[in-house]
């Protein structure tokens, strides 16, 4: 066999030479993929509101950013959670599995984001809970690719609870829906009400997402207690602030409130509404440059009033956007990605943040006052507030 003559060698080195520009235009292709995010949130149910606002929240900062987060192009994927834990492996699975999405974006009820975060877990996908309080997601289920942009459920029932025993309320009653955040909510708040003096006289509960009341607001009437604390939220919380007016208890026992009673849901409640106290980290007018140009941006953009909901989706796009710009949008660099979004202080509407250790935001938790339809700004109940992570060891 002769060697091959000059010009079949030259051919051969040309075709090398294409096959490897081929290789890098590969390459660069794959970095400039899109980066595939996949939203699990309710679209149907008493919290479907909330769900569509926080992907509002979350693509407003995409676009804010010329629809690319670290110089990577955003592919959005979505599954209806319908606020159903028994459907969450599942529903959560259709994300990881059969759509091999980047990260994962959601959701809104605790027991659902349990379950997202076992399979987050387990299968190492990145998730950034927007919304769900569930302590254990940032305590004892903790993992190093599992962040909140939101709150835990122990936060603004805590800062309730210093609220109540601040005004110098004694004897307390709780209501609120028998699920982990419920229980969670108002465990945060006796922890920081019999603190400060006062007493869990009784926990009042009905099962999720169950809106009959009436029971259970005959049993406040009858026992007069100095205080109800209250946690519901969406739809729910419309029926439960109504009735608790029309049975006559708004001008007789005071509601302080879990901030997610009257956020997003002010319209609806109209009157029933009006001068309920809350906590919450965000209230509508905190008169801040950043605060006032966010609100514009989406009242203009989905032709609404933002809410906590909002904020919260903006922020997770804010988080993951910190990851990203400290890789350059290369997704492989792990470790790197997650370390600067840990170490990351969001600017948000709600006023900067960091995280804990625990990836949990440590955050002023505010006092507001319902007015008109917005939950206007009171004082700070509880300056730079850090959940405990309690149970966390990664
Ligand atoms: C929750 O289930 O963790 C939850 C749901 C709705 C809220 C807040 C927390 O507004």
């Amino acid at each position: 066999m002769s060697q091959p003559t000059p010009s079949r060698r030259t051919l051969g080195l040309t075709v090398a030479a294409a096959a490897c520009g081929l290789l890098l235009a590969g390459a660069a292709q794959a970095q400039q993929a899109p980066l595939k995010v996949g939203f699990m949130l309710p679209a149907t149910g008493t919290f479907a509101a909330l769900g569509d606002f926080i992907e509002k929240g979350f693509k407003l900062h995409v676009q804010e950013q010329g629809g690319k987060l670290g110089g990577r192009e955003i592919q959005y994927f979505k599954v209806d959670d319908e606020s159903d834990p028994s459907k969450a492996t599942d529903n959560v699975n259709k994300l990881i599995k059969r759509d091999q999405v980047d990260v994962i974006v959601g959701t809104v009820h605790s027991g659902v984001a349990l379950a997202m975060a076992r399979a987050a877990r387990e299968s190492n996908t990145l998730l950034i809970v927007p919304n769900a309080g569930a302590d254990a997601i940032t305590g004892a289920q903790c993992a190093k690719n599992i962040f909140r942009s939101s709150f835990s459920n122990w936060q603004p029932g805590y800062a309730a609870g210093v609220v109540a025993a601040g005004k110098g309320y004694k004897r307390a009653m709780t209501i609120t829906w028998n699920y982990a955040a419920g229980q969670e909510t108002v465990k945060g708040f006796t922890e920081a009400f019999e603190k400060g003096g006062g007493k869990v006289a009784k926990e009042l509960t009905l099962p999720f997402p169950n809106v009959e009341f009436q029971a259970l607001l005959t049993e406040i009437a009858a026992q007069k207690p100095d205080v109800v604390f209250a946690f519901f939220a969406g739809g729910g919380a419309v029926k439960f602030v109504k009735d608790y007016d029309a049975a006559g208890l708004k001008k007789t026992v005071p509601l302080v409130a879990s901030g997610f009673l009257t956020d997003g849901t002010l319209e609806a409640q109209g009157a029933s509404a009006q001068g309920i106290l809350s906590t919450l980290h965000y209230a509508d007018n905190i008169d801040t440059p950043r605060n006032n140009a966010f609100r514009k941006s989406f009242a203009l953009t989905y032709k609404a009033n933002a809410d906590v909901y909002a904020v919260q989706g903006y922020d997770a796009a804010q988080m993951l956007a910190a990851g990203l710009n400290a890789v350059k949008g290369d997704f492989t660099k792990r470790d790197a990605l997650l370390e600067a979004m840990n170490k990351a202080v969001i600017d948000s509407p709600r006023g900067k943040f960091s995280l804990s250790p625990q990836r949990n935001p440590v955050q002023d938790i505010f006092l507001r006052e319902a007015k008109g339809t917005n939950n206007e700004l009171r004082g700070v109940a509880v300056k730079a507030l850090a959940d405990p992570g309690r149970g966390c060891r990664s």
